[in-house]
């Protein structure tokens, strides 16, 4: 075997305290050209894990000190290292436990004594996925940093060409007929248009990297100061807000008020077209999560096209009905995936839209 090969060669760390298991799970996996650790208790598989995370962890159930369940409950919830595949170790009568490591976020389990071909085909498939993930991580990042650097380098050259629009119209304007003049005017405008997509796009490149700052928020005092702040960008219009009762919630707080910001606007953006404008803002909760919908009596969307919202640069109205850039749900949505939360919407040509989202209680 060559150093890349070696460097390439998955890694596995086997927690067991019984010998006969040990040799036998060795002897296959090293067969097959895996690198394998062994821990024999909680504490010493937590150091190895520490010292350099494996590509998978074989986990035996039943350990004296520290049993399986506890192990992977840790690794899963309290640890960085819970995207580490891990495979249990159980005996065949054995549906309880098998239950139960599912429900702790166990990737799988092989039954003892093992069948090699089992045991190998397991590994393998589990490998292949975390590899595969890896790369999907991996490209999303990437692209993020793409989106990041187009947008960043485009802002420039855009707030010149502006400002010399500008020039244009102040220094210039008793040289111009009227056409000439509206052209500067239409220039101004779409020059405008293009520096908000570009601002919308650094901001949805911002969710993915900014460190966060959880902290508790309260947010129906969030949603009427953004909307206060909103209302009174408008020309004067009649808007009935109706706030039940919502909850403190925990998040980043520049990040929950760019949320707000952007279900806001979305609300009153659509609701334009009505003489009396409702927006209606409500929670609910589970056990483990609160839900908010804001729904508002506005222009709504057909629901055919409902998957598509979520998407930078997808919009279901036109530039001349609402303007846009359709990036504000990919925001929306971005900042809700990295608070564990989720995001959807409902709504019916010309009856309003509703929008949720949910948040997880811890
Ligand atoms: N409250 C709503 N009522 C009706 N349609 C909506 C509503 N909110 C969003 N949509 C639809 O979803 C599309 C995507 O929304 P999104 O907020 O991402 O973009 P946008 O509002 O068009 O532009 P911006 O990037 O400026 O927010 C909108 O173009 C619109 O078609
Ligand atoms: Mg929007």
């Amino acid at each position: 075997m060559n150093f890349t090969q070696a460097m390439n060669q998955p890694e596995i760390l086997l927690v067991d305290d019984t010998p006969e298991h040990i040799e036998t799970a060795v002897m296959m996996l090293r067969e097959s050209n895996f690198k394998v650790r062994i821990a024999t208790k909680g504490s010493t598989a937590f150091k190895l894990i520490e010292q350099h995370p494996p590509d998978l962890i074989l986990l035996d159930v039943y350990m004296p000190e520290m049993d399986g369940f506890d192990i992977c409950r840790i690794l899963k919830t309290e640890s960085d290292f819970n995207y580490i595949p891990i495979i249990f170790l159980t005996s065949s009568n054995d549906a309880e436990s098998i239950k139960k490591g599912f429900e702790l976020g166990a990737q799988d389990y092989v039954v003892k004594p093992f069948n090699t071909s089992e045991l190998l085909a397991r590994v393998h498939t589990h490998i292949k996925l975390k590899k595969q993930t890896e790369s999907l991580l991996k490209s999303n990042q990437e692209l993020d940093s793409f989106c990041y650097t187009v947008a960043h380098d485009l802002k420039a050259p855009l707030l010149s060409l502006r400002k010399l629009t500008e020039y244009l119209a102040l220094d210039y304007s008793t040289l111009l007929d009227n056409d000439g003049l509206e052209l500067i005017d239409t220039i101004q405008q779409k020059s405008q248009e293009v520096v908000k997509l570009v601002d919308h796009l650094l901001e949805l490149s911002r969710m993915s990297e900014m460190p966060m700052n959880i902290e508790p928020i309260n947010l129906e005092q969030l949603f009427r100061k953004v909307y206060d702040e909103l209302i009174n960008l408008e020309p004067p219009r009649n808007v009935n807000l109706r706030i039940n009762y919502i909850p403190f919630i925990q998040g980043d707080p520049v990040m929950i008020k760019l949320l707000v910001i952007n279900i806001l606007s979305n609300a009153l953006k659509y609701t334009r077209i009505r003489k009396d404008a409702c927006i209606d803002i409500s929670s609910s909760e589970n056990e483990t999560e609160y839900i908010i919908s804001v729904r508002d009596n506005g222009a709504g969307f057909d629901m055919r096209y409902a998957s598509r919202l979520f998407s930078v640069f997808q919009r279901l109205h036109s530039q001349n009905e609402f303007e846009g850039s359709g990036v504000g749900l990919a925001i929306v949505q971005k900042i809700l995936k990295r608070h564990h939360g989720l995001a959807w919407m409902t709504g019916k040509v010309d009856e309003g839209a509703t929008f949720y989202f949910s948040l997880p209680k811890t």
